[in-house]
């Protein structure tokens, strides 16, 4: 059945928090729900997730979808920011890692796990982020979770940006039932809750959790304003800094140096996934009682295997990079590929959500027209992560572009325009009698010039 009429299955209309509460007694038996809504999704081609790279993650390469379809195209959908999980330096470091260390590091970080390039690392991250005491986590996801996890007890209390990532949300969940959310970006409604608990509870803790540059949205908090606020009401301020350190700010400080914030934020945690070509994430503190303390009683750290020798030795490799002048050439290329996204978009009529950093949102809206420009974006060979409800809100269904320093600038426009033309294309099937959009009828005016 061709897909226009099947707009209103659930094909389309559902989402994954649909199938999120199974109920009845067989645990097993009550995921076939969910199994065969995705399947039908996979076979339509309308299951944009799980996809697999055939080779690294470079500017063009192979990709294949679960459903074994494989396309070659341009590859905006790797975190490979600084492109540096192909540079050769940092390849002949993992190289040399294996040799001198072994593969693994058969034991976790309280018991053996730690290596020499591990205690390397700690020390030089300290350096990067003016924060005297790091602790390693073998994910960026364990770093976020077991600090707040480690630190928060049931009777204190966790207030968070609205959009803060999972393991963020899910640390604090894990932690306390006193959790509440505030509107994005929002410091005055941050003062106004904080009050609000102070007024009634001054004998437990509060932590306040942000990120430094919001993955969906490309935004960022005014840090030295909600630092201030959270003293101002004995709170504890956590920044989660997975996308912006390495890749923004002077040699690669991140949003906490950018904006003058190097060593002045309470907890500083992050993730080496996006800039630093390994796995694995940290936190840092001013304080060596809440390194050991994280360290011993946050799950993650002392209950799972430490990062790999090579990890470590390669995110090290990958630091001495992004601070130096090659990395500073690195951010520069990047940030051209990123305006020239963002400007293709814009001369079509897509302005790009939030500010210009390695991940460019292009919002879509609807959920419908978003599925089918995704099939038809994969189809034409250009690789962008959908984003749709429950990761962002319903009508607010997106492309996550993630753009690399490998990227070309042309490589950019040509990206944005097979967006562009498939979100239109979508768009018209899903609504027939919309009108074209007035970048759609600007284009055709211009290929009627031709
Ligand atoms: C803000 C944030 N924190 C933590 C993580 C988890 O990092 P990792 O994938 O390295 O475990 C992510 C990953 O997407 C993230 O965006």
């Amino acid at each position: 059945m061709e897909l226009r009429n099947q707009l209103e299955s659930p094909l389309f209309t559902h989402f994954i928090s649909d199938y999120t509460q199974p109920v009845g007694p067989d645990l097993l038996g009550r995921t076939e729900d969910f199994f065969r809504w995705q399947e039908s999704r996979r076979e339509t081609g309308l299951w944009p997730f799980s996809r697999s790279l055939v080779a690294a993650p470079e500017a063009e390469c192979g990709v294949r979808n679960e459903t074994g379809v494989a396309r070659q195209g341009l590859n905006f959908g790797s975190q490979d920011y600084l492109s540096l999980s192909t540079h050769p330096e940092v390849i002949a470091t993992a190289h040399r890692a294996i040799e001198q260390y072994g593969l693994h590091s058969a034991g976790s970080a309280m018991l053996g796990g730690n290596t020499t390039p591990s205690l390397m690392l700690e020390k030089a991250l300290a350096e990067h982020l003016q924060m005297p005491h790091v602790a390693l986590f073998s994910s960026g996801w364990g770093a976020g979770f077991g600090t707040i996890a480690g630190l928060v007890r049931a009777d204190d209390h966790v207030v968070m940006d609205a959009l803060s990532h999972q393991c963020l949300q899910q640390g604090a969940m894990a932690a306390t039932q006193n959790v509440t959310r505030v509107p994005h970006l929002n410091n005055r409604a941050m003062r106004r809750k904080l009050q609000e608990i102070r007024a009634k509870d001054t004998r437990n803790g509060v932590l306040v959790v942000t990120e430094g540059l919001f993955s969906m949205d490309s935004d960022v908090p005014r840090l030295e304003e909600l630092q201030a606020i959270c003293h101002e009401y004995g709170a504890t301020l956590l920044v989660d800094v997975a996308h912006d350190l390495g890749s923004l700010g002077p040699r690669g400080t991140g949003v906490l140096g950018a904006q003058g914030m190097l060593g002045k934020v309470d907890l500083v945690v992050g993730a080496f996934s996006k800039t630093f070509a390994s796995n694995g994430g940290f936190l840092a503190t001013r304080s060596p009682a809440v390194r050991q303390f994280v360290r011993t009683m946050g799950g993650p750290h002392i209950f799972s295997n430490a990062l790999l020798p090579t990890q470590a030795a390669v995110v090290l490799e990958a630091l001495r990079i992004v601070r130096s002048e090659e990395g500073e050439a690195l951010r520069q290329k990047a940030r051209a590929n990123i305006l020239a996204l963002r400007g293709a978009f814009a001369e079509r009529g897509i302005k790009c959500m939030g500010e210009p950093s390695n991940v460019v949102p292009v919002p879509v809206g609807d959920a419908k027209v978003a599925r089918l420009a995704s099939k038809l974006v994969f189809e034409r060979g250009v690789f962008a992560n959908l984003v749709e409800y429950p990761a962002v809100r319903v009508r607010e269904s997106r492309f996550r572009m993630q753009v690399m320093s490998s990227h070309t600038e042309e490589q950019a426009r040509h990206a944005a325009e097979v967006v562009h033309a498939a979100i239109e294309e979508a768009r018209s099937l899903v609504n027939p009698q919309a009108r074209p959009s007035r970048a759609a009828r600007h284009e055709e005016r211009l290929q009627a010039e031709v």
